[in-house]
């Protein structure tokens, strides 16, 4: 009786719980009503079905408890007329469950002619946005081409990758109303991009270009995130979708630099650095590019804020404690031999989880300038320090 009841609360709790919890999902801003509706579908059979089998398991616990005196149950191990109800009934029960789904992915993925593409690149742990440019074609990518001054890895020798719109930071405008098509690429592990009140997401497999395709139906600013866990700096990884009328939408396109243009950026300033190779500026200007690039921004911020990893403000100059006990001062010796191999030693305080990455000599000390350009000189750290105190 006691185990009746227990199921018997168990249902009404758990009834009574999806009706008042909290966690529904954002209001739609996109044309997937269609997604909410299989969920909910899915929700309703799964539902039935939890109810209707914890309600008949607790009648039979009553029903055929236990009596003294009472003559035992036949024996019947086969009843065909039962096993053929109950494999129609999943039968049919899974095809219900399965079949909006399918559905709506069908439609998820053929995509209207008029949309307009958009790129969406993820790469530990930041994302990158890319438009056609006027041509309305996205430019031939390669993975050897991809360093910081190309992040994308566009083939400079196509000449349909000239006009592409690249998207600086990680902020993308859509215009309302207009379908887009979405294709991801992945520069190194598993990603899922994911708007929540769009209702789009899709795994991002390195190697492939997933798609799918949305209209953004409400103006707004949407986060969007990494729906996989794809290392420490996962949770870090996010970015915005900003969906505006078309007017304003056109003057953020307006200003978007192209790939060409870059490029002739790019060339420019090595010019610029070969004529005065003593100059710090261009190495910390790249310094800065790399870290962008090499994804060092998921973990250690500019701004004195705390991530995975110390703030690289005021890390210069700076005696740093070390989970053995140890102290060190960060210098330029201590932050190449750290970023060369940064298992050796680690810093109190954080976890031991600072990947090895790739880096030229040249790249290094860029990146090593860059991290010294956001320190502050001994003399001032050591007031700052007294004035904390
Ligand atoms: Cu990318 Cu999680």
């Amino acid at each position: 009786m006691t185990i009746a009841v227990v199921l018997l609360l168990i249902v009404v709790a758990s009834v009574a719980f999806h009706a008042v919890n909290p966690w529904w999902t954002t209001p739609l801003a996109s044309n997937w009503q269609r997604m909410d509706d299989t969920l909910t579908i899915t929700l309703l059979i799964t539902g039935l079905f939890f109810v209707v089998i914890n309600l008949f398991l607790a009648y039979t616990v009553v029903r055929f408890r236990h009596r003294e005196g009472r003559r035992v149950a036949p024996h019947a191990p086969e009843s065909r007329t039962l096993e053929r109800w109950l494999i129609g009934g999943t039968t049919v029960g899974i095809m219900a469950l399965l079949a909006p789904g399918l559905v709506v992915y069908a439609n998820y993925v053929r995509t209207p002619h008029d949309a307009r593409v958009l790129e969406v690149l993820g790469q530990q742990w930041q994302w990158r946005f890319r438009l056609p440019g006027a041509d309305g074609k996205l430019g031939a990518t390669d993975a050897r081409f991809v360093s910081a001054a190309n992040p994308f890895g566009l083939d400079p020798a196509d000449a349909a990758g000239l006009d592409d719109l690249l998207v600086p930071g990680d902020e993308v405008h859509l215009p309302i109303g207009q379908p887009v098509l979405v294709l991801m690429r992945s520069h190194d592990v598993l990603h899922d991009f994911f708007v929540p009140p769009i209702r789009a997401r899709m795994n991002i497999v390195p190697g492939q270009v997933s798609r799918f395709w949305f209209t953004p139906t409400v103006a707004g600013r949407y986060e969007a995130l990494c729906a996989q866990l794809c290392g420490v700096g996962h949770p870090n990884m996010r970015g915005f979708v900003v969906v505006e009328d078309a007017a304003a939408y056109d003057a953020w396109r307006t200003a978007l630099p192209t790939f060409g243009a870059m490029q002739l950026a790019q060339a420019a300033k090595a010019a610029q650095a070969a004529q005065a190779p003593a100059g710090g500026g261009g190495r910390v200007d790249q310094g800065r590019a790399l870290a962008d690039a090499k994804g060092c921004v998921a973990c250690h911020t500019i701004d004195g804020s705390t991530r995975v990893g110390p703030t690289w403000k005021g890390l210069y100059g700076k005696n740093e404690s070390m989970a053995d006990g140890s102290t060190a001062l960060v210098d330029e010796a201590y932050l190449r031999s750290f970023i060369r191999d940064p298992q050796a030693r680690h810093v109190k305080g954080f976890p031991p989880v600072m990947p090895k990455i790739d880096l030229s000599d040249e790249e290094l000390a860029a990146l090593v300038a860059y991290i010294q350009s956001l320190g502050s000189p001994p003399a001032q750290a050591a007031t700052e320090q007294k004035a904390a105190r």
